[in-house]
Formats: C-alpha cells, sequence, structure tokens
C-alpha cells in the first residue's frame, strides 16, 4: 500500500472514530456508533499493517491473535462489570505506550543515538509517564471495584500522603528532563529504568487514597491519561492517526470525568484527593430512628390504585439485575392504566448510562426514562416514588446538610411524591457511607430484599399469583 493510501485510510477512520464518538450521543445511534468505532480501529490496523517499511508479519498476526485471546472474554462480562472492564482496556492502552516508549529509546540509543532529538525525548519521556502511571492506576481501579481481597475498598489514607505523592511524580519529571537533556549520557539508561519504576508506582499511590465507588470517574481520568499517552506515541513513531485519535480519546475522557464531577457536584481535586466514601462519615447519629416497613400486599394495593408512579432505580437494581421484573411491574401497572416514568439520575449506578442501558436492556420505551431535571418539577404530583435500590441520588440531606459527603448533589426529589416504597436490602447506608433521611419520613415505607425478588413477588401479588417472600 503506498504512503498516500495509507494516509488516506488514515483519515478515514480519523473520520469515523469522530462520527463513533458522535453518534453515542443518543441510544438510538449507539449501535452504529460502535459499529464506526470497530470499522475504524480494523481500518486502522490493516492500513498500518501494510505499510511498506512493515516486514514482520508474523509478529503481527501473533499479536492480533492475543488480542482476540484477551478480547473475547473481556467482551462477555456483566454489565455491572463494564467499569472495571474498560479500566482494563486502559491498563492494555497504557501498556501498550509505555513499551513502545522505551522500546524505542533503547533501539535508537543502540542503533543511532542522533535520533533521540529534544523533541522525540520529551515525547518519549511524556509517553513513559502516562502510559505507565495508566498501567498501574488502572489496574488498581479495576481491582478495587472487582472488589479484589487484597485490595481494599475504602479510601487508604495516611500522614503525607499528597505531600508523597507529589514529590514522587516530581521526582520522575525531573529525570525526565534530565533524560530529555542528556539521552546519551551513561547514567541515562539507568534513569530511564528508573523512571518507568517511579511512574508504575505513582499509579498505585494515586488510586489508594480513593474510594471504590469513585472509581468510574476515576477510570475516566485514567482514560484521559491513556489517550495523551497514545498522542505522545503518535509523535515518536511519526503516526498522524495516532495523535487524533489519542487526542479524541484523551479529550472525551476528560469531558465525561468533567460531567460525572458535575453531576455529584464534586471537583475533580475532592474525587482524586477527597478520600470519598471513608468509613468516617458513616455515623449521623440517626440510628436510633425507626423504618417503617411495607408488605408486599400492601404496596401492590397502593401501586395499583395511584394515578402516576416514578420509578428510580439506582446502583441496586444494578447489582440484582432486576430489570426484567422491573419491567414485568412495568406491564402490570401500565396495564391497569397507571402512568409509570423512570427517574434517571446521571450518576446513578457506577457507569455514566448504568440505569438507561439496563432499562433498555429490558425493552422499556426510552420516552419513559426521563432524566432527572425533567421530572423533578413532576415529583410532587406524582402519588408513588418506588426507589429501587438507589440511595445517595435519592438522599434529600445533599440539600442542606453540609456535613455530609454528597451536600450539593442535585437529586432525585422522591421524598417530593405523595408516598414512597424503597426496596433495599438492609438498613446499610448507601455509597457515601450516610444514612438516608427519606427513609425516616412519615410517607415513607420500606420493603426489604434483594431487588430482583422484591419487585418478583409484587408482580405475582398483582399478576394475582402467589409465592410471596
Ligand atoms: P448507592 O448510593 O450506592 O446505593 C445503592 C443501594 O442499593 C444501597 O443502599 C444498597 O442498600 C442497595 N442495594 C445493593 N444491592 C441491592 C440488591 N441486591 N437489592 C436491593 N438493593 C440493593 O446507589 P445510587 O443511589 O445509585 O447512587 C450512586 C452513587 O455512586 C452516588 O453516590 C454517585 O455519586 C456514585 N457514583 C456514580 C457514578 C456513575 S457515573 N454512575 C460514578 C462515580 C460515583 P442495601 O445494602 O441495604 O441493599
Amino acid at each position: 500500500m503506498s504512503h498516500g493510501m495509507v494516509q488516506l485510510a488514515y483519515l478515514v477512520a480519523t473520520g469515523l472514530f469522530v462520527f463513533s464518538l458522535h453518534w453515542m450521543n443518543s441510544p438510538k445511534t449507539a449501535r452504529r456508533a460502535v459499529l464506526a468505532g470497530v470499522a475504524a480501529m480494523t481500518l486502522a490496523v490493516l492500513a498500518t499493517w501494510f505499510q511498506p517499511g512493515v516486514v514482520h508479519h508474523l509478529w503481527i498476526i501473533v499479536a492480533i491473535a492475543a488480542g482476540f485471546a484477551v478480547g473475547v472474554p473481556l467482551s462477555r462480562v456483566p454489565l455491572t462489570a463494564v467499569p472495571q472492564r474498560t479500566a482494563l482496556s486502559h491498563a492494555f492502552g497504557g501498556l501498550a505506550a509505555g513499551l513502545v516508549g522505551t522500546a524505542k529509546y533503547f533501539l535508537w540509543l543502540g542503533d543511532d543515538p542522533s535520533q533521540l532529538t529534544t523533541f522525540r525525548m520529551t515525547a518519549i519521556v511524556a509517553e513513559v509517564i502516562l502510559g505507565f502511571v495508566t498501567l498501574t492506576g488502572s489496574l488498581m481501579a479495576a481491582g478495587k471495584l472487582q472488589e479484589i481481597k487484597w485490595i481494599p475498598q475504602r479510601p487508604v489514607t495516611y500522614p503525607l500522603q499528597n505531600v508523597g505523592n507529589i514529590g514522587l511524580l516530581s521526582a520522575a519529571v525531573l529525570i525526565g528532563l534530565a533524560l530529555i537533556l542528556n539521552p546519551t549520557a551513561a547514567w541515562a539508561p539507568a534513569a530511564f529504568l528508573v523512571l518507568v519504576l517511579m511512574a508504575l508506582v505513582f499509579g498505585v499511590l494515586l488510586i489508594i487514597p480513593i474510594g471504590g465507588a469513585d472509581m468510574p470517574t476515576v477510570i475516566s481520568i485514567l482514560n484521559s491519561y491513556a489517550g495523551l499517552s497514545a498522542v505522545a506515541m503518535g509523535f515518536v513513531l511519526d503516526n498522524k492517526l495516532l495523535i487524533t485519535a489519542g487526542a479524541l480519546d484523551g479529550s472525551s475522557g476528560l469531558i465525561l470525568s468533567i460531567i460525572m464531577c458535575r453531576a455529584m457536584n464534586r471537583s475533580f481535586t475532592n474525587v482524586l484527593f477527597g478520600a470519598f466514601g471513608k468509613v468516617q462519615a458513616a455515623a449521623t447519629g440517626t440510628e436510633e430512628r425507626v423504618y417503617k416497613a411495607e408488605t408486599i400486599e400492601g404496596a401492590s394495593q397502593v401501586l395499583e390504585q395511584a394515578g402516576a408512579v416514578v420509578i428510580i432505580p439506582g446502583y441496586g437494581m444494578a447489582v440484582a439485575q432486576a430489570q426484567h421484573r422491573v419491567r414485568d411491574l412495568y406491564n402490570e401497572l401500565t396495564k391497569r392504566g397507571v402512568q409509570v416514568k423512570f427517574a434517571i439520575h446521571p450518576v446513578a449506578g457506577r457507569m455514566p448510562g448504568h440505569m438507561n442501558v439496563l432499562l433498555a436492556e429490558a425493552e422499556i420505551p426510552y420516552t419513559d426514562l426521563i432524566e432527572m431535571d425533567e421530572i423533578n418539577p413532576d415529583m410532587p404530583q406524582t402519588d408513588v416514588a418506588l426507589v429501587i435500590g438507589a440511595n445517595d441520588v435519592v438522599n434529600p440531606a445533599a440539600r442542606y446538610d453540609k456535613s455530609t459527603p454528597i451536600y450539593g448533589m442535585p437529586i432525585i426529589d422522591a421524598d417530593k411524591a405523595h408516598a414512597v416504597f424503597a426496596i433495599k436490602r438492609s438498613k446499610n447506608p448507601g455509597f457515601a457511607g450516610i444514612d438516608n433521611e427519606l427513609y425516616f419520613q412519615d410517607k415513607t415505607f420500606m420493603l426489604f430484599g434483594d431487588a430482583k425478588a422484591v419487585v418478583g413477588d409484587l408482580v405475582k401479588q398483582l399478576s394475582g399469583g402467589s409465592g410471596m417472600h
């Protein structure tokens, strides 16, 4: 393939990547977006492979086979595990960038040190630091989300932690600068390896003070690091597609993390250094207060007599995989003329669009999934708010209690409905570790149990079956 053809293929691939991101804006075009992304990546790999200078085809075939061997099982993970799966992809991206940077440095150093220009060395240093930080950072993030035993879920903090971390990063940057200025000095190869080691350690230290449930935001930040390391790799390899695709990856990751931070009313610094979800937030002095429990029969009666019901799903619905039962409940109620809408909080669950994807999987019409800002004005006219495994996103303390970590986070106004039913397994708090005022209100009734089982029982009761839990 001629140089011109390769560049043309890169241009088409870049265009497809841009459209792919654009089509992700709506669930209706999301499938097309995925296909466009796959086509763009396939084109990019093939065009690179057929470049005139590429002669070791066997290695490329082995690499593609290895990619399939890892990629196919990864594509089969359940939806709740998608954030950690995504983190693993970033880890691989970071590893690739870090290894390419390292290989290029040592190859040029051995073959032709004049190639190690200041520009290239700057790109290599950036690539290696970002790549290896992304590798270990993403692995830690994936481990926390997967709840791997030896990785603590809760934020781990110790004195002078931030100072130590910033010191380590500054030292790595200083070594990087020294390498840029003296890439061929006798000490340079050893210093390069120390730089790699420091980046690997920094990736781990960056993540341990962050709580498990903040990981989706962190993963998105790491996504932008992986993108930036790909940009640097593009400069090292003089590959324009890597530069544009890396820039798209880097900026979309950054934009996504900004959107998530806004939806939680938190800043980047608070996510990265706030040790959110630490146990200290757990006690709010409400342990003495009592919840009112309701029976399946009672709840079903109220639900079927309601005019308007708003279902508020959260992380618990995802964990319980209750979406299909929820669809059955939706059917039972709409059949009786009850108007049923779903209130979607932007950070309900553990990844952006988590609830939309689950409910779409259960074939609940998109038109009944209403965003928080749109549904909130309707909440005072709602007969029943049915909270299914959501907690922080309906906690009224976010409006007024400055001492809680969720203060300022916009919430779904479940407390303004005439009556509230809340399904959860226990009296435990949600991700932020604080009790929920909503559950102690006079008009709130708890339906304790696993979301799938409880919603299943409601459906059975409504459809006239037996087998209550
Ligand atoms: P959470 O506050 O995490 O509450 C989920 C509730 O579900 C828990 O109180 C839990 O109570 C219940 N639950 C768990 N498993 C259950 C099951 N099998 N059946 C029934 N209930 C179950 O969830 P949320 O309201 O969706 O809020 C999301 C939180 O994640 C927010 O604080 C948000 O800031 C954070 N976050 C989200 C994102 C994105 S992008 N979505 C990113 C970063 C952080 P029991 O243990 O008593 O059952």
